[in-house]
């Protein structure tokens, strides 16, 4: 049996960042696709049938054979039996290395260019973790750091930026926080909204409060709802960090780690801190923590402005009763290890997990 070349997720990610031509092609059972995939890449329903050796399935696919193909599967087992099956029929044929699990951590990056700053956004492709690294005269903070902490170093690194601070918008339920690590490792302070339960030292920022970074000023903005803690930041009256507050298309879940009473009544004060949001400019840019679509390797950056958002998020026009007993009716599944990201999060301790054993599967923030 001739072995079956792997490719791990960083070197998939660089093909399909440099646009090299590639067929990715997703054999996993259609309820897992449906919930998180990689962009662009095409289905074929085998899992099963090369499971139980009906490997003529195989022969079902339809796709270029001048082109290389990625089998993918969740953990990187069955399809390196997909991938042996089409190197039989005579295609260049790879197997992700650690399937999606290993694309749980794949990543791109976009850019916004504003008068005296700039924002770069990095998005876990798979995932939808968008974290942030905002940029004037040289200066930089880092905004909700989702991705190991070596791809901000690097980058800092590579525009010359010197890192001022770290700060989050909540406490994150999705994916474990690499703020401490990156603020720890570069001496850097850490700066977390005052009502969060974090065990280890850092500092507090509040309602009301202005960061400045170079010209550009920050403005903390208390949003309870998804958490009791919520933080947004409103930089220059032009682009709002929303975290987990809102999204470009949806709003955020009030019910994690609470109680039937507890999720009503953050769900109450989500009702009034989104309100509150929706009064700010119309022309405001959203840029978001999450987004629960596959992102493109497109470097178009996730993001919507108020007005947008206005249009497309309906249960932002309800009442305040039926806001409480809609989003209530339509919480997702909560997310997967959610408890024990929490846990970590709060102790600041993620050195001894692999994260991808821990994170891998869609983003369950947002309520439609
Ligand atoms: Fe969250």
């Amino acid at each position: 049996m001739p072995e079956i070349p792997l490719i791990d997720a960083s070197t998939l990610a660089e093909w399909l960042k440099t646009g090299k031509e590639v067929t990715v092609l997703d054999i996993r059972p259609n309820d897992e696709r449906e919930e998180w995939q990689i962009p662009g890449s095409i289905y074929l329903d085998a899992y099963k049938r090369l499971n139980e050796g009906d490997f003529s399935v195989m022969d079902e696919v339809s796709i270029p054979k001048n082109v290389p193909v990625v089998a993918v599967c969740a953990a990187g087992r069955t399809s390196q039996i997909a991938a042996r099956e089409l190197r039989k029929r005579e295609f260049d044929a790879y197997s992700l290395k650690q399937g999606m699990k290993g694309w749980s951590l794949a990543w791109n990056q976009a850019a916004i260019f504003f008068d005296n700053y700039q924002v770069i956004q990095l998005r876990r492709t798979g995932k939808g973790c968008l974290s942030y690294i905002i940029a004037s005269d040289s200066k930089a903070i880092v905004i909700d750091a989702s991705l190991p902490i070596e791809v901000y170093e690097s980058i800092l690194r590579d525009k010359n930026w010197q890192l001022e601070a770290v700060m989050e918008t909540h406490v994150h339920a999705d994916h474990l926080s690499r703020s401490k690590q990156l603020a720890d490792h570069l001496g850097v302070p850490l700066k977390l909204p005052v009502l969060n339960k974090v065990s280890f030292d850092h500092y507090k920022i509040e309602d009301g409060q202005t960061i400045k970074l170079q010209s550009v000023s920050i403005k903390v903005i208390a949003t309870p709802g998804h958490t009791v803690e919520s933080i947004c930041f409103l930089v220059n009256n032009e682009i709002l960090f929303t975290g987990d507050t809102i999204f470009t298309n949806a709003v955020g879940r009030p019910d994690l780690k609470a109680d039937e009473d507890e999720s009503r009544n953050r769900a109450s004060l989500l009702f009034d801190s989104l309100q509150m949001l929706m009064k700010l400019k119309d022309t405001i840019i959203v840029l978001p923590a999450h987004t629960s679509s596959p992102i493109a390797f497109d470097e178009k950056p996730v993001k919507a402005t108020l007005s947008d958002i206005k249009n497309i998020v309906s249960i932002l026009h309800l009442p305040k009763e039926k806001f409480v007993e809609t989003i209530l009716a339509r919480l997702p599944a909560t997310p997967p290890n959610y408890l024990t990201i929490v846990e970590r999060n709060l102790s600041g301790n993620i050195s001894d997990i692999n994260p991808i054993d821990l994170e891998a599967g869609a983003n369950r923030c947002a309520v439609p």
